[in-house]
């Protein structure tokens, strides 16, 4: 008798827990399970894992409670913490097939599969974690809050996993973060905002998840020296402060990005490798994009670009492979961008071109199918290329944002310019 009452006072307990979870909220208490009452440990475990997975902190982030046996011995407690952030986040998941949490165990957390500590750099003398590399594990999961523990973190990479939900708020403690690679995982919700704010942040790499919506345009003012967001659901014009970014590499291929190929590329002076394709970039490529002598890779294709290649696109020294293939440009190519020195590979089939100098024939890879060209294999149809080419492009009509350049500081301001003083008409002596 006494023994089921008790069993209700549970499952109501447990109910009262699931209609919680249905609104949306839950008591960040755990639950004392300690003394198992009637349940049985499967009770105990369906309790447990409905805790884990419906536990919201304030910020309506998951996050987990691990208690520190007293008999632990840490080196310091920074690894105390390390401790607590890891233990957090191995019961935050839910499959590990390869076991690389197996040995997640005891207070040596620097000997974890996947955890590297080194010395402190503000104070040598202590050991504590400095990265994380679970990539390719196939873990199953998400972030804990916790993780915000782990503050002397400088690289955490975990590519190819199944790590889902967003990234934990209390990222915002990893000041010293240089790398982050969640690439690859099922990660999904807004544009994370909490890089933005990483000072140390250099290595961004969100691709191949399952982010959506806008992207801040504050990420383009940070000192980053790679964005990697291709393959989300982002979906945007590009801000107009794009060029003030100082990367060497972005890719934000195979998203929604619509509007203009921005002429503030041009500022881009560093970059090395911009991948815009698959995309919905809708204007003519901007001139500006010859004042990037540093850029090997510049891809475009899979868009909506109308227009002309630029004469401009000769001057970019350093180019070897260029793909402008399935869009909608029209013109002569000119023979300088055939001639630059690196040029490996040129795709720029699918397009609506009607010239191509014979200098173009000779490059070591090149793909000029399906565009208007005479005495080509694989062109359009005649009359395809008669009705497209029937109606001029204006490129103005992109309405684009003008380049301004970035200057050398400005000179120091100039004395005022004195007012000349009217004429005074002296009378002259007669
Ligand atoms: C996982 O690894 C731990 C520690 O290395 C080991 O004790 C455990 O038996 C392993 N589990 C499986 C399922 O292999
Ligand atoms: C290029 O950079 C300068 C400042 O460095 C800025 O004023 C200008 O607007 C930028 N140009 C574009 C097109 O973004
Ligand atoms: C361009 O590349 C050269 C040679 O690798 C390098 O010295 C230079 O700093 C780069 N320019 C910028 C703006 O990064
Ligand atoms: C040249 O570039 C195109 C488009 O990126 C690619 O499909 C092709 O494989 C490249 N060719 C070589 C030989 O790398």
């Amino acid at each position: 008798m006494k023994k089921k009452t008790h069993i209700k006072l549970h499952s109501s307990h447990l109910s009262l827990l699931l209609i919680s979870l249905f609104i949306g909220f839950c008591s960040c208490e755990q639950h004392s399970i300690s003394s198992h009452g009637g349940l049985t440990d499967q009770e105990v475990l369906y309790i447990k894992q409905r805790q884990l997975l419906y536990y919201r902190d304030e910020f309506g982030d998951r996050g987990e409670r691990v208690t520190v046996d007293p008999s632990l011995v840490f080196e310091n407690p920074r690894l105390r913490n390390a401790y607590i952030a890891l233990q957090a986040w191995k019961q935050a998941i839910l499959s590990d097939p390869f076991n690389l949490t197996g040995n997640w165990v005891g207070s040596e957390v620097c000997s974890y599969t996947g955890v590297y500590c080194a010395p402190a750099p503000d104070n040598k003398k202590i050991k504590t974690v400095a990265g994380i590399d679970l990539n390719h594990g196939d873990i199953a999961g998400y972030l804990p809050e916790e993780l915000g523990l782990l503050t002397d973190l400088a690289l955490f990479h975990i590519n190819s996993n199944r790590f889902c939900g967003t990234v934990p708020h209390k990222f915002i403690n990893l000041k010293i973060l240089f790398e982050l690679d969640l690439s690859n995982n099922r990660f999904a919700g807004k544009f994370p905002d909490v890089v933005l704010k990483l000072p140390k942040l250099k290595f961004l790499d969100l691709r191949f998840n399952e982010f959506e919506g806008t992207v801040p345009k504050e990420l383009f003012d940070k000192d980053l020296d790679a964005i990697f967001i291709n393959h989300n659901r982002f979906r945007f014009n590009i801000p107009d402060n794009f060029g003030n970014s100082p990367v060497s590499v972005i890719v934000l291929a195979n998203n929604k990005f619509h509007g203009c190929v921005p002429s503030s590329l041009g500022n881009m002076s560093g970059l090395e490798e911009i991948i815009l394709m698959n995309n919905g970039f809708r204007s003519c490529l901007p001139e500006e994009i010859g004042l990037l002598k540093n850029l090997t890779v510049f891809d475009v294709s899979f868009n909506k670009l109308m227009g002309p290649l630029p004469d401009k696109i000769g001057e970019m020294i350093s180019l070897e492979q260029l793909n402008v293939a399935h869009n909608m440009l029209s013109g002569k190519i000119p023979a300088s961008i055939c001639k630059l020195p690196k040029l490996q590979n040129f795709t720029f089939s699918y397009n609506f071109f009607t010239g191509e100098p014979p200098v173009c024939l000779s490059l070591q890879d090149f793909d000029d199918r399906r565009n208007c060209l005479p005495a080509r294999p694989l062109q359009r149809s005649a009359a395809q290329c008669k009705s497209f080419l029937s109606r001029p492009v204006d490129c103005s009509s992109f309405r684009c944002a003008p380049f301004v350049p970035s200057l050398p500081a400005p000179p120091p301001p100039s004395p005022p310019i004195p007012v000349p003083s009217p004429p005074v008409v002296v009378p002259s002596p007669s």
